[in-house]
C-alpha cells in the first residue's frame, strides 16, 4: 500500500504550481498512491482552493478523480521558513494528520530557494518532522531537494553539511528532472548493452561532443528567480553536466543507482572548464523581476574537457539559451574521419551519433554509403532512428521521480559529491568573467557563438 503525506515547502511557487501539484494529481489519478494527504507550506496568505485552481491549467490528463476530491486531501499552512515557531505549528499539524488519516510515511519536498535548504533541514530535524533513518525503516521519511542545490560549490557544501548532521544519505533525494527523461535514462543502456559502441567510445575514435539545450521560452514570469542564477547555474550545472557525466563515465559495476552515481562522481571530478562566451537576449532587462542593469546570461556556449585517459584531447561543447528559435535538446557525438581509400570522392562527413531528447526521443546514426547508381560517389545516410521512444514530458518526469522516491530508488537523484564537483566547473567559468553579448529573441543566439565555433574549428550541430 502506498500511503503517504506529501509535504511541499514552497507550495505557492512556480515549480509547485506548474510541475509538482500536476504530477501529484496524476499520481493520484493513475492510482499510484492509495491514501494520501498533501500539506503545502508557503509564505503567502492564500487558500487550498486558490493553490489548486492555479495548477489546473497545467494538468492535462483525463481526470477520473474529481478535482474537488483532490483538494479535500490538501492542507495549507502559511509559514516563514526562518521562523522556528512555524515549524512547531507544522509539527502539530502533521501529528494531527497522522492520527486522523492513519498515514505515517512522509515525503518532504523543498521546492523553495536553496538559501532556505539549510535552515529548513535543521528545523525539520529539530522538531522531529524528519529523523535519521536507513532506507529499509518503516514508516519512512524521505526528503527531496529541488535544483539548483546551492549557488556555488561552497553553498552546496554547506547544505550537504547540514543534511549530514541529522540525516542518512539514503533518505535524501537531490532532484534533476533530466535524469528521469526517457532518453537520458537510455544513455547508459545504449553504451553498455551494445558491443558496437563501447570500443569506439574514447579519444581514439571520437572527435568531439556537443550537448545542446535550446529553449524558445523567455522568462515566463520567472525573472526574479532566474536573474540570480542565469544559464550556467540554471541548466549547465545540473542537466547538462549530468548528461555529460552519463556520456563520459566508465562502466559501472552494475547499471543501477549507487554504481552509476559512483562513476558519475568520478568523471565529474575530471571535468575542467576551458572557455566560452555568454549571451543575453534583447529585452531581458525589461522582464518582470530582472534588474535594469542585469548582466545575467540567458545564453552560454562553452567548452569543457574531461581530464582522464579516455577523453584527453576531446572537446565537449555545451550550448544553451532562452528565447531562441526552437526548443531542442540534442547530444551530438562526432566520430573521427576514416582514412580515405577511394580514388575519387571521399566522404566529406564523419559518422555521427545523435541522441535527441526533444522534441522527440530518438537515437540516430549517420553513416556513409555508395550513392545509388554511381560507382565511387559517397553519400551520408541517416539510420533514421533506433526507434522513437516517445519520451515523457517534464510533468511525467516529475511523476516518475515521485514514484522512484516512494520506492526508495535513488538512481535518478544526484549524490552530494556529484553536485559539488559540478559546481566546481561552474565556479571556474564564473571566475573567468566570460564576455556577454546581446542577441535577438527567436534567433540561434549571439552571432559571436558562430565566431567562437569557427575560431575553435568546428560547426554547431544546431
Ligand atoms: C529547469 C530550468 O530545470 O529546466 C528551466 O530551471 C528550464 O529554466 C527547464 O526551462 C527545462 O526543462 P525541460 O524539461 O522543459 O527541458
Amino acid at each position: 500500500m502506498n500511503e503517504l503525506i506529501f509535504i511541499i515547502l514552497g507550495v505557492t511557487g512556480d515549480l509547485a504550481r506548474r510541475k509538482l501539484i500536476p504530477a501529484l494529481y496524476k499520481l493520484v489519478n493513475d492510482k499510484q498512491v492509495d491514501n494520501y494527504v498533501i500539506v503545502g507550506i508557503g509564505l503567502e496568505n492564500t487558500s487550498v482552493e486558490q493553490i489548486v485552481q492555479a495548477s489546473k491549467p497545467y494538468i492535462d490528463s483525463v481526470a477520473t478523480v474529481p478535482f474537488n476530491n483532490f483538494a479535500k486531501h490538501f492542507f495549507y499552512q502559511q509559514a516563514d521558513f526562518l521562523n522556528k515557531d512555524d515549524f512547531h505549528t507544522l509539527k502539530q499539524l502533521i501529528d494531527q494528520i497522522e492520527q486522523q488519516f492513519d498515514i505515517h510515511n512522509k515525503l518532504i519536498y523543498l521546492a523553495c530557494h536553496a538559501q532556505f535548504f539549510c535552515p529548513i533541514t535543521t528545523s525539520l530535524i529539530e522538531f522531529g518532522i524528519v529523523h535519521n533513518q536507513s532506507l529499509s525503516q518503516e514508516p519512512w521519511c524521505r526528503i527531496v531537494y529541488e535544483k539548483p542545490f546551492g549557488s556555488d560549490r561552497s553553498t552546496a557544501h554547506e547544505i550537504n553539511r547540514c543534511i549530514k548532521e541529522g540525516l542518512d544519505e539514503s533518505q535524501v533525494f537531490r532532484i534533476d528532472h533530466y535524469l528521469a527523461k526517457e532518453l537520458v535514462g537510455n544513455i547508459a543502456i545504449l553504451r553498455f548493452t551494445n558491443r558496437i559502441f563501447e570500443p569506439l567510445w574514447n579519444n581514439h575514435h571520437i572527435d568531439q561532443v556537443q550537448i545542446i539545450l535550446s529553449e524558445d521560452i523567455d522568462m515566463q514570469g520567472r525573472g526574479l528567480f532566474y536573474d540570480q542564477y542565469g544559464a550556467l547555474k540554471d541548466v549547465v550545472q545540473n542537466h547538462m553536466l549530468q548528461m555529460l557525466a552519463l556520456i563520459t563515465m566508465e562502466a559501472p559495476m552494475k547499471l543501477s543507482g549507487t554504481y552509476i552515481r559512483d562513476e558519475k562522481a568520478k568523471v565529474l571530478q575530471c571535468v575542467q572548464a576551458v572557455d566560452g562566451i555568454l549571451g543575453q537576449y534583447e529585452g531581458y532587462r525589461n522582464e518582470k523581476g530582472v534588474q535594469a542593469n542585469s548582466t545575467t546570461e540567458t545564453f552560454a556556449a562553452l567548452q569543457v574537457v574531461v581530464n582522464n585517459m579516455r577523453w584527453s584531447g576531446v572537446p565537449f561543447y555545451l550550448k544553451t539559451g532562452k528565447a531562441l528559435s526552437t526548443k531542442e535538446t540534442i547530444i551530438y557525438i562526432r566520430f573521427k574521419m576514416v582514412d580515405c581509400l577511394l580514388a575519387k570522392a571521399c566522404p566529406s562527413e564523419p559518422n555521427h551519433l545523435i541522441m535527441r531528447l526533444y522534441p522527440n526521443s530518438t537515437f540516430s546514426i549517420e553513416i556513409n554509403v555508395k550513392k545509388p547508381g554511381e560507382f565511387d560517389q559517397v553519400v551520408p545516410i541517416d539510420l533514421a532512428f533506433a526507434r522513437d521512444l516517445y519520451g515523457p514530458a517534464t510533468q511525467a518526469a516529475y511523476e516518475l521521480l515521485f514514484q522512484e522516491i516512494i520506492k526508495g530508488d535513488q538512481s535518478n537523484s544526484v549524490r552530494f559529491d556529484e553536485i559539488e564537483h559540478a559546481w566546481q566547473v561552474i565556479d571556474t567559468f564564473k571566475q573567468m568573467k566570460l564576455p556577454l553579448y546581446e542577441y535577438k529573441k527567436g534567433t540561434t543566439g549571439p552571432e559571436q557563438a558562430e565566431e567562437y565555433a569557427s575560431v575553435h574549428n568546428f560547426r554547431w550541430y544546431r
